[in-house]
C-alpha cells in the first residue's frame, strides 16, 4: 500500500540468543534510527485510528514509550506512561501479571484519566500476550475505555492475541 509497511521489515534486525538463548529478538533500533523509516512506521500506526476519537495514548515501559509518545504527537493527543514498578511517585494503579516465570506488575498514575476517557494502547513487540492483556486491565481499573491497541511488531506463533479481549481492535504492522 501506500504506507509500504512491509518495507519496514529491513528496518528491524534479527538477533539470535538475545537475550537468552533460543530466543531469536527483533531489534527496532535500526527503525528508528532511520527518520524515514520511523516516520513512515508511526504513520502507519496512526492509520487505523484516523475518526476513531483517541483522546490518550497509553505507552508501555520501555519501548512503548518511544512509539507511543511519537504517535500521540502524530494524532494530537497526550501521552500516559504504564511503568515497571517503582518508577513513578504515588498515587498509583497497578495490576500484577505473569510472565513465562514468576510475575511482573505494571504501574499508572492515578487521577490521569477522565471517566470513560477513550484510550489508545501502544507497544513495540506483542510477544505472549501478558504485558497487553495488563495494560488494558490498568487502564479499566482507572476508569479509562480502551478503543484499541497497536503494536509494531506481532511474534504470531506464540499466541498472545489470544489474551487481548475479544471485540477490541489490536492492529499490528508486522508479523513474525
Ligand atoms: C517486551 C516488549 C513488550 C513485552 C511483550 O518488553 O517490549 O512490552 O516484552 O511481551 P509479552 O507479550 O510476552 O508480555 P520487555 O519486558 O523486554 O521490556 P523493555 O521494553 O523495557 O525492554
Ligand atoms: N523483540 C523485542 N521485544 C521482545 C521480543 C523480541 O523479539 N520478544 C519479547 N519482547
Amino acid at each position: 500500500g501506500e504506507l509500504d509497511v512491509d518495507s519496514l521489515r529491513g528496518w528491524i534486525r534479527d538477533v539470535p540468543d538475545f537475550p537468552s538463548v533460543g530466543v531469536l529478538f527483533r531489534d527496532v533500533t535500526p527503525l528508528l534510527a532511520d527518520a524515514d523509516a520511523f516516520g513512515r512506521c508511526i504513520d502507519a500506526l496512526a492509520a487505523p485510528w484516523q475518526g476513531v476519537g483517541v483522546e490518550l495514548v497509553c505507552g508501555i515501559e520501555s519501548r512503548g514509550f518511544i512509539f507511543g509518545a511519537a504517535l500521540a504527537h502524530r494524532l494530537e493527543v497526550g501521552f500516559m506512561p504504564l511503568r515497571k514498578p517503582g518508577k513513578l511517585p504515588p498515587p498509583l494503579a497497578e495490576v500484577e501479571y505473569a510472565l513465562e516465570y514468576g510475575r511482573d506488575r505494571l504501574q499508572a498514575r492515578a487521577g490521569t484519566l477522565a471517566q470513560g476517557q477513550r484510550v489508545l494502547i501502544v507497544d513495540d513487540v506483542l510477544a505472549t500476550g501478558g504485558t497487553l492483556a495488563a495494560a488494558h486491565e490498568l487502564v479499566a481499573r482507572l476508569g479509562g475505555a480502551t478503543v484499541g491497541a497497536g503494536v509494531v511488531i506481532e511474534l504470531a506463533a506464540l499466541g498472545g492475541r489470544a489474551r487481548w479481549p475479544r471485540g477490541v481492535p489490536l492492529h499490528a504492522l508486522l508479523d513474525y
